[in-house]
């Protein structure tokens, strides 16, 4: 491959964003589930390539940016967030002249790429683990990971009482009786940060890919990386209930701004504004700003807004909060709805009927996408996908479903590959019809493939490029730092967005019932068919519009 130091995007790109100062602060960024994308190769497991091909969809799409989750050497325990070379693609999806070439496409077509990092932990396949295994106690490779005795006359109990993320303990003992901490699969070591190697060895990953030139990077459990001093007990029989609820001394410790503010200077030192966005479940939002301090990372995701549910007063409190916070630190809100770790939002929307969740998630789009700040979209959300509930558990992969027995885990359903064409699966996911593809399709995907919804006004593809579309003209849609509330009848949100650049309403009726307002302005665009008159309009059932004001 030739590598070379590319600045990020160039000058000249094709897009608004590119001529933007701190695109980040409003960008839309559309994570690709590298997996389940498009299968390049016909092996049933999408590739870089296969992403490559797919780019100007995305353009089209009207988005700012991609997030691609990790392709690199992985033995695949946790679907690539268990990293083997943290330098390396692993054949299952390409080469390293793949990734080049799809961060050289995205920048040609307008489009930043931002990949993921997973610092946290590595897979125990990792040279520096498989070392630590092989000189056994008291070797200084261990020291790079959580090596301990364990307790009891004989060692046999975990030297703490933590729990593992995907359930079970937290500890694994090796043949010669240490214990290593793994806060997620026993696949998956835990890095221990306090060693000088760990942080020397990120901040080389980090040059690899920004020499690279990617745009950022989203980090993989940012809040984990520090662990409280002496790996205290928790005395909690259930903790992945305190999750992001409650503090555990294992997760958001204040050690963690260190390291942000090391990378920060890492990420300023290059040009082309890149920028890293914390995956870190806090109890708050509060919590969250903290890490997207001016000195530290540039934003950290909403888990707050996601897990809120369709309820006008909740989600009014939630956004206040959420810019309340991000704007005490100058930094800019950031909004989600679905990614590759939890049920798809039309699914979790819906309270059991799925024509209601797509209702819903179309006007939740519309609700998120006028906030200010940025906005995240996860791959086939504007299909409408819904989560597949009804996957064989022999087709499953996701660790935390075996873990737990299948009792929670259900991360396979939000990662089935996407619909693009054709009447039969994989839905052109692959180049051959009826080949394979890594989880099974619904046949019903089939009217929801982006050839089976494209030119159709009436569907959720069109709908999104619509409001893409509309994003990218008006200002006061994801730009700016407040809103301003409206009067509105009970279970229906309405505020004013005013900028520069213009002045834009947002309405938003959660109610089960249509709802007849003043008419706001000049309808620019609805989630669901809409009728208004001079003086009023009736918004109808779970759907949102935006009027120019
Ligand atoms: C968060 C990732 O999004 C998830 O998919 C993964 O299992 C855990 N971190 C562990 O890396």
């Amino acid at each position: 491959m030739t590598q070379h130091v590319t600045a990020a995007l160039p000058a000249d790109a094709p897009s608004d964003a590119a001529a933007r100062r701190e695109w980040w602060r409003d960008a839309v960024i559309y994570q690709v589930y590298p997996r389940s994308f498009a299968d390049g190769d016909g092996d049933g497991m999408g590739d870089l390539p296969g992403i490559t091909a797919r780019l100007p969809y995305l353009q089209r799409l009207g988005v700012d940016a991609v997030w691609l989750s990790p392709f690199y050497l992985s033995p695949q325990a946790d679907a690539g967030y268990d990293v083997a070379d943290y330098r390396a693609v692993d054949p299952m999806f390409g080469t390293l002249p793949d990734a080049d070439d799809l961060v050289r496409e995205a920048h040609a077509l307008g489009l930043r790429v931002i990949v993921d990092v997973v610092p946290n932990h590595c897979s125990d396949q990792h040279k520096w683990f498989a070392r630590a295994l092989r000189e056994g106690p008291g070797s200084p490779w261990r020291e790079r990971f959580h090596f301990r005795p364990g307790k009891g006359a004989d060692g046999s109990e975990p030297p703490n009482d933590w729990e593992s993320v995907f359930g079970g303990p937290a500890w694994t003992r090796v043949a010669d009786g240490d214990w290593y901490l793994h806060l997620f699969a026993p696949e998956q070591p835990d890095f221990n940060w306090q060693h000088p190697a760990v942080h020397e060895e990120f901040r080389s990953v980090l040059r690899f890919w920004l020499d690279l030139g990617v745009d950022g990077f989203r980090i993989d459990v940012a809040h984990g990386l520090i662990k409280a001093a002496g790996l205290p007990d928790i005395g909690h029989g259930e903790q992945v209930k305190l999750l992001g609820k409650q503090a555990v001394p294992y997760f958001d410790q204040d050690g963690v701004h260190e390291i942000y503010r090391e990378w920060r200077q890492i990420l300023d030192a290059y040009e082309g504004e890149r920028a890293a966005v914390a995956e870190a479940w806090t109890p708050t939002v509060e919590r969250s700003a903290l890490y997207i301090r001016p000195d530290e990372l540039h934003q950290a995701f909403n888990f707050e807004y996601l897990t809120t549910g369709w309820d006008a007063a909740a989600l009014r409190a939630v956004i206040d909060r959420s810019l309340d916070a991000m704007n005490a630190v100058h930094a800019p809100a950031t909004w989600v709805l679905s990614n590759h770790d939890v049920v798809r939002h039309s699914t979790r929307l819906a309270d059991g009927d799925a024509a209601r969740g797509l209702r819903r998630a179309r006007a939740a789009t519309l609700l998120m996408l006028a906030l200010p700040g940025s906005a995240y979209l996860y791959q086939g959300e504007e299909l409408g996908l819904p989560e597949v509930t009804e996957l064989p558990d022999e087709v499953r992969q996701d660790p935390a479903f075996f873990r737990t027995r299948g009792q929670d885990g259900t991360r396979d359903g939000c990662r089935v590959p996407l619909p693009w064409s054709g009447e039969r699966a994989p839905f052109g996911f692959g180049p051959v019809e009826g080949g394979p593809s890594w989880l099974p399709q619904p046949d019903s995907w089939r009217d929801l493939s982006v050839a089976a919804q494209e030119g159709d006004p009436g569907s959720t593809l069109e709908f999104y490029r619509r409001a893409l579309a509309a994003r990218r003209e008006h200002p006061a849609l994801g730009g700016g730092r407040h809103l301003e509330w409206l009067d509105a009848p009970d279970g229906v949100l309405s505020f004013r967005r005013t900028t520069p650049g213009g002045t834009l309403v947002c309405t938003v009726n959660l109610t089960a019932e249509a709802v007849t307002i003043p008419t706001p302005g000049t309808v620019l665009l609805s989630s669901a068919e809409l009728d208004p008159g001079a003086a009023e309009v009736s918004v109808p059932a779970d759907s949102a519009v935006w009027w120019a004001a």
